[in-house]
């Protein structure tokens, strides 16, 4: 059996050597005698995982020491929920900007609890493309700014012409939804006050997450709150406060390992620029048969939204990319259309081939 590309926005494809790792210690990890998923998350083997990933993590993104750094349950979503609990007093304001359905989804997490201010708005233009920055309205005595650094379904990163974007806000921390580009290039942790990531797109497995946090805003009163949604707690607890999802952190340990092992994520900037450069070029080259409608300077590295100018033949790409071993290119349901999602751990030969095909159906469809 042969694997095929798989363009699933998340969760998504895997490096195959941490497959093939997973699967060759899957009865016995380490002569153990055990699988690593049967042993006690607070045994030494499971601690040592813990320890190592952190650690790895730590040199892959290069995290500074004054960053505290938790691996826990919920999604990115309860993150959202999470850091307005954590770092914002009661009627205190928090900003938000939103440039797509993710940092929509932010904003409504918070709401219940916290004023939070939505300082600038990418939904009257369609999520094309992100609201300047001189046009954000940010608030006296924010808690924090929150904003999506990639938007999954709309396609939409903060780019600059030396890479990520990172947007100026003076003394406020600047809290960011990581989800879909964590890890895929270089970045420097020291501008934000807290990152958080589902682990599903960049860092390997579904149902653990990383949350980055500066540790000198643990010290913030937020509001009343269980201890399980404590980030102190859980940071005190070595994010153990539940049995912890020690499969998904264990593959995510893989996965960190195997891009240390790559170059790191300077290599994974090149490639990944050089997979999406190659992808838009297929799309604007086509006279409109495809099209992608982000601005340019906006365009996601990691997920590539695009419309065929007959929706009547989606059907058909779908169906024939499918036989072709090209896999889960259906776009978001908001959306329609197609999304090829291109993480860190899609190959090169995976877009070179998804641009063939597009080539091809294009020549027998256009
Ligand atoms: C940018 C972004 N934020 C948040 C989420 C929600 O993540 P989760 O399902 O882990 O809660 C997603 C999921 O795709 C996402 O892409």
């Amino acid at each position: 059996m042969s694997r095929a590309f798989n363009f699933s926005p998340g969760p998504a494809t895997l490096p195959e050597p941490v497959l093939q790792q997973a699967q060759a210690e899957m009865l016995d990890w380490h002569g153990v005698g055990a699988s690593i998923v049967e042993l006690s998350h607070r045994g030494p083997e499971f601690m040592q995982v813990a320890h190592e990933t952190e650690a790895d993590l730590r040199t892959l993104m290069a995290i500074p020491d004054d960053y505290a750094v938790l691996f826990l349950q919920g999604g990115a979503t309860v993150q959202q929920a999470l850091i307005a609990l954590n770092f914002a007093d009661p009627g205190q304001a928090t900003d938000y900007v939103i440039t797509g359905h993710w940092g929509k989804t932010a904003l409504k997490q918070v709401t219940p609890y916290v004023h939070a201010n939505l300082a600038a708005d990418g939904e009257p233009g369609g999520f094309r493309d992100i609201p300047a920055r001189n046009s954000w309205r940010l608030s006296d005595g924010a808690a924090y700014v929150h904003y999506t650094a990639n938007e999954t379904i709309h396609g939409v990163e903060f780019r600059s012409a030396n890479g990520c974007d990172i947007p100026d806000v003076g003394d406020v921390p600047l809290f960011a939804d990581f989800s879909s580009s964590i890890a895929s290039e270089p970045l420097d942790i020291s501008r934000f006050g807290v990152i958080y990531a589902g682990a599903q797109k960049n860092l390997g497995p579904v149902g653990v997450t990383v949350v980055i946090i500066r540790r000198d805003l643990l010290e913030r009163a937020g509001q009343p709150r269980a201890g399980i949604f404590d980030y102190r707690a859980h940071l005190k607890g070595e994010s153990m406060l539940n049995t912890p999802p020690t499969w998904n952190w264990y593959l995510l340990g893989l996965t960190v390992k195997w891009m240390l092992a790559e170059g790191g994520v300077a290599e994974f900037a090149q490639r990944n620029a050089r997979k999406s450069a190659l992808l838009y070029d297929t799309i604007d080259t086509s006279g409109g048969f495809y099209c992608n409608e982000v601005a340019t300077a906006a365009r996601s590295r990691m997920n590539v939204p695009f419309f065929l100018h007959d929706s009547a033949l989606d059907a058909a790409f779908l169906q024939e990319s499918t036989a072709a071993g090209l896999i889960s290119l259906k776009g978001h349901r908001v959306l329609g259309g197609m999304r090829a999602s291109i993480y860190n751990a899609m190959p090169e030969a995976g877009v070179q081939a998804l641009a063939s095909f597009m080539r091809d159906f294009q020549q027998r469809h256009g």
